[in-house]
């Protein structure tokens, strides 16, 4: 008998309700999450409280903290919006696009004595429904909305759950420590922040 048993989240809810169960174990199989989440079909109509765009930059939402396991995140891209490039704090990434297309673009670390521009591995058009993954150990990545006429959403999972990462300069591999914030949490907009914030990832 082949082992064919796919949990298949016919909506948000489930797919949360899934996550849950599978991040009851210590051990993350990368193959299995990236599974689960492809296999959820995106329904605007179930991630649209946290779907909220910002004229100048990408959002980040936050959906569930996954009793302290993982955070899941939309964030909305609207045209032209991107991340700087930027690392994932030694946890795991995981990426599925709701809606729209984004590019991901994936750099090599800068060695520690270099400072000239960072090396470009590899891009790609990550499209509705797909799922992309990234650690700390594949590289660093910038992620785009290239379009000029369509904003883009994606879903976030991160484990362990992370509040700083390092940004990095392409010119230079320089590195910045920055501040993870929330537009909104749970589908309510979060207080205005006093300290100036930088979002990443
Ligand atoms: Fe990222």
């Amino acid at each position: 008998m082949e082992h064919t048993e796919v949990m298949v989240p016919e909506t948000l809810d489930d797919l949360i309700k899934t996550l849950h169960k599978v991040f009851e174990s210590d051990n993350v199989n990368v193959e299995e999450v990236q599974n689960i989440m492809e296999s959820y079909v995106s329904k605007p109509h179930e991630w649209k409280k946290y779907g909220k765009f910002d004229q100048f930059r990408y959002t980040r939402n936050l959906v569930d903290e996954g009793n302290g396991k993982f955070n899941l995140i939309v964030l909305c891209w609207g045209e032209g919006h991107g991340s700087s490039i930027h690392d994932h704090t030694n946890s795991h990434c995981f990426m599925k696009m709701l809606q729209g297309q984004l590019k991901e673009t994936l750099f090599e670390w800068p060695e520690a004595k270099s400072h000239g521009n960072m090396v470009q591995k590899s891009e790609r058009i990550l499209e509705e429904n797909k799922v992309a993954y990234i650690n700390d150990s594949i590289g660093l990545h910038r992620v785009e909305n290239v379009s000029h006429t369509e904003g883009a959403v994606s879903l976030h999972l991160y484990s362990p759950p992370f509040q700083l990462c390092q940004t990095f300069d392409q010119r230079t591999g320089h590195k910045n420590t920055v501040k993870m914030t929330f537009w909104s949490k749970y589908g309510e907009r979060t207080p205005f922040e006093t300290t100036v914030s930088q979002e990443n990832n």
